[in-house]
């Protein structure tokens, strides 16, 4: 794992940014994982301007969004998919066909999450996956406690996410109890992974995850064991790590591996 800390979220997003820049020209068929959350949205323009302005291409590339609440229907304004047609799908050249999102309203849920699966496979699998952090560690919606090698399947959200994504929400009961996730297993076997991270309120959550043991209970902790997970964070997310291992450099340009 390597921590790249930058001075704040639009230099943290902007270093995202040119990291997934970089690959899409290195493959411009890449298979990019999407997340969804306030974190990426920054990542998000940056790639929206840098296709406007600068001509990259998304038309080859396929994507696969982590999670989708269950019961929302996809037009619903805090469905995922909603919130990465807004932020992202309607701003950039993408191809329809090579954009899959969990379907939250799917009636039989098992095997819509094996079909997930089965995409990620037919498309070669992940290139790069982008990740954000929960207050309490989790990635996508698996929450503390997740099988550390489990699949696409449904997740009841736990209270704590819940209230942290009750913001969006008109009032915290209309938060959905359940979600379509990605497993940490699928998550673990992208090639590379990006795990964003801004704000103070996530310090405590990085650390676990970056310097803490290997636990279910932080399903972000599983990233140490991936050979290319570049966390990217802003100083305030950073601000509780030893900063043994903290690099500075641009992403981008990395070339050599992370320890
Ligand atoms: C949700 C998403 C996660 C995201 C997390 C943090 O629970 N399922 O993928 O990482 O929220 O969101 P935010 O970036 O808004 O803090």
């Amino acid at each position: 794992m390597l921590a790249i800390v930058k001075d704040d979220y639009d230099a943290m997003s902007a270093e995202a940014a040119s990291l997934v820049a970089d690959r899409m020209q290195k493959k411009p068929n890449l298979v990019l994982g999407l997340a969804t959350g306030s974190t990426p949205l920054g990542l998000y323009r940056e790639l929206i301007r840098l296709h406007r302005d600068e001509g990259l291409d998304f038309s080859k590339v396929t994507t696969f969004n982590l999670d989708e609440y269950v019961g929302l229907p996809p037009n619903h304004e805090q469905s995922y998919r909603r919130f990465m047609g807004d932020n992202l799908f309607s701003q950039v050249n993408l191809d329809p066909r090579f954009v899959f999102l969990p379907n939250g309203m799917a009636n039989d849920i098992e095997a819509h999450c094996d079909w997930y699966e089965q995409q990620i496979g037919a498309a070669g699998g992940i290139d790069l996956q982008v990740l954000g952090i929960g207050s309490n560690g989790h990635i996508a919606f698996n929450e503390p406690g997740s099988s550390l090698g489990s699949r696409t399947r449904v997740k009841t959200l736990t209270r704590e996410t819940r209230e942290d994504n009750a913001r969006f929400f008109a009032s915290p009961d209309e938060v959905p109890r359940y979600a379509i996730t990605m497993g940490i297993g699928t998550i673990m076997e992208a090639r590379e992974l990006i795990l964003l991270a801004t704000g103070e309120n996530k310090a405590d959550a990085v650390r676990a995850a970056s310097e803490g043991p290997l636990t279910a209970m932080v399903p972000a902790s599983m990233l140490q064991m991936h050979r290319k997970a570049y966390v990217i964070l802003d100083r305030a997310a950073a601000s509780k790590l030893s900063g043994e291992y903290v690099h500075t450099y641009h992403a981008a340009s990395l070339v050599r591996r992370p320890r």
